[in-house]
């Protein structure tokens, strides 16, 4: 059901700093930052050949990252984001296999203007999975 990964999203505390090391150290494409106040969030996108990281930084009082960020002081891998054809038919599918998913359970437009919606990462390999209907 799930197709390609659209990216790795990277909580970090000092988004400059990490946009540096994927385009300095790194040697990758990267974007400029873009305050994202409706997810509370500042985005960068690495661009890589295959996929994208995208780096997040807290923004504002009540970041959905502030608190992964005090538990991960040096940044770390906040979630995955698989791509998938239909949002609904996908979430239909995963709550009937007893996944849980986030929030009032309907889509939201994410930050590229595409329905997604995050799953438990309890149900999940401990991993939060976003999905993202292309
Ligand atoms: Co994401």
């Amino acid at each position: 059901m799930i197709g390609r990964l659209n990216h790795v999203a990277i909580a970090v505390s000092d988004i400059a700093a990490a946009a540096k090391i994927y385009s300095g150290t790194l040697g990758a494409k990267v974007t400029a930052p873009v305050p994202q106040p409706d997810h509370g969030v500042t985005t960068v996108f690495v661009e890589l050949p295959n996929t994208k990281i995208e780096l997040l930084e807290p923004l504002g009082e009540n970041s959905p990252i502030a608190a992964f960020l005090e538990r991960n002081t040096s940044g770390g891998v906040h979630h995955l984001c698989y791509e998938v054809e239909d949002i609904l038919v996908a979430r239909d599918k995963l709550v009937a296999e007893g996944a849980r998913v986030l929030g009032d359970g309907n889509p939201k437009m994410g930050a590229h203007n595409k329905l997604i919606l995050f799953l438990h990462p309890k149900d999940f390999c401990g991993t939060l999975v976003e999905l993202e209907q292309v």
